[in-house]
């Protein structure tokens, strides 16, 4: 693959109303408090895992970033270091952060009201000076918007791995049964496309900036993988048989031991899963969710294909052939909300296959966006001409052959936290993320 700059220019855009800012800052805050509005002080406070940080933490972590880029920084240099020691993430490892003097809820609920209440008062006099890229288009503020998204999410990995009682979720909606989806795959004919963005008002550092890329072509699955499909790879025997697993993925199930997705359990001849405060049969419909990087990448080659790439995967996500460019979103450039996709916590689960009509992309992907995260079998590595925006410690820091890409979000993903050219990524051995996957192949 070659990679060239390409040189767009976006339109120029309003500017932002400080109501709306402010809207939005309130709505974020009230469904952080919503999603523990059932936990204990004592719950809130407990490491319920190594891989997580106590609830408590992440909540004056979600507030003193705010502080610190929304108050201290607007005016000054930015300085990421500056992040009060008890909340640098660089400073505590999560497993580390439980023996930290945490305050308790009440006195973080005051904490969260003192910022906010500063935060607000700051809004009322800033100017979005173009000339200033951190307020140009309230760039800012949309960043720690989706920073709060983007920890409501991890909350919600933590609350699925919560001790003792399970986590009673304030579900909205539930999915009827559906027929399962047949294994089809989609078509690229090749050419070339652009990857990636040059928004300034939202979008990470990573994604930026936008460019052009020769892709070969390719076929991906049309449906992300079910749970029928996945059951088939273990009834197989595919966690046992050694061919289907790279020297990583050996490594992973010689430490773990594992024979299924985190959260199946075997029930005499069936299989049960859990999500939260719901078990039940396992749902042969649905994506298969929970599973590691080294799982996926096995089951691909039992089933005689591969993962997709992360630009594979982004072409067949956005690129319309009609119009030869790539849409922000799989049906369109408009924004996601629920009708269109399985996203926003609102199920507190994955979606049968095929729920959402309308989330389908040009090239015939259904679910590219919601329901689970999709491994791709891509380093997270820079953009040629990548630049580290405002912050080293958000992207650059975790570039490498660490850590793998993953894309679309999932059902507790908020909407605001993602597009078809959002990069998520972590190590090969996690599964406590709602990550999925789908096949592709050389065409
Ligand atoms: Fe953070």
């Amino acid at each position: 693959m070659t990679a060239s700059r390409l040189t767009t220019h976006s339109p120029p855009s309003a500017p932002p109303s400080k109501q709306a800012i402010a809207d939005l800052l309130t709505e974020a805050r009230d469904r952080t408090l919503l999603l523990v509005s059932t936990v204990s002080d004592e719950d809130l406070h407990r490491q319920h895992d190594p891989l997580m940080s106590p609830i408590i933490w992440d909540i004056g972590h979600i507030a003193h970033f705010e502080e610190l880029w929304l108050t201290q920084n607007l005016d000054g240099p930015i300085e990421f270091s500056e992040m009060p020691g008890l909340y640098n993430p660089f400073e505590h490892p999560r497993a580390t952060r439980a023996s930290l003097a945490l305050p308790t809820l009440s006195e973080m609920t005051t904490r969260l009201r003192e910022i906010r209440a500063r935060v607000l008062d700051r809004l009322d006099s800033v100017e979005f000076d173009d000339a200033n890229p951190l307020l140009r288009d309230a760039y800012v503020y949309n960043m720690v918007l989706q920073h709060e998204y983007q920890h409501n999410e991890t909350i919600l990995q933590t609350l699925q791995l919560k001790k003792g009682d399970p986590y009673r979720a304030p579900r909205k909606v539930s999915f009827a049964a559906r027929k399962p989806v047949s294994p089809e795959m989609a078509s690229f004919g090749g050419g070339q496309v652009s990857i990636g963005t040059d928004d300034r008002s939202s979008a990470y550092d990573n994604e930026r900036p936008k460019h052009l890329i020769d892709v070969a072509p390719f076929q991906i699955d049309r449906f992300p993988v079910s749970n029928a499909q996945f059951l088939e790879f273990i009834r197989d025997n595919g966690y046992e048989r050694e061919e289907f697993w790279s020297d990583g993925g050996k490594r992973w199930l010689a430490e773990t031991g594992a024979t299924a997705p985190k959260y199946w359990s075997r029930e005499g001849d069936g299989w049960t899963t859990r999500t939260m405060d719901v078990t039940r049969p396992l749902d042969l419909t649905r994506p298969v969710c929970h599973v590691c990087y080294y799982e996926a990448e096995a089951f691909a080659v039992w089933a005689g294909k591969r993962l997709p790439t992360e630009t594979e995967w982004e072409v067949a996500a956005s690129w319309n052939p009609s119009t030869r460019r790539a849409q922000a979103f799989p049906w369109s450039d408009a924004p996601v909300d629920s009708r269109f996709a399985n996203i926003d916590q609102l199920a507190f689960d994955t979606a049968p296959i095929g729920t959402h009509d309308r989330n389908v992309s040009p090239i015939g992907c259904y679910g590219m966006i919601g329901d689970v995260w999709e491994w791709t079998s891509s380093d997270f590595t820079r953009y040629p001409g990548f630049e580290s925006f405002p912050y080293k410690e958000y992207s650059e820091e975790f570039f490498g052959p660490d850590y793998k890409v993953l894309r679309g979000g999932s059902w507790a993903t908020r909407p605001g936290a993602i597009r078809n050219t959002f990069r998520n990524w972590d190590y090969p051995i996690r599964r406590q993320i709602f990550s999925g996957f789908r096949c592709a192949r050389d065409a």
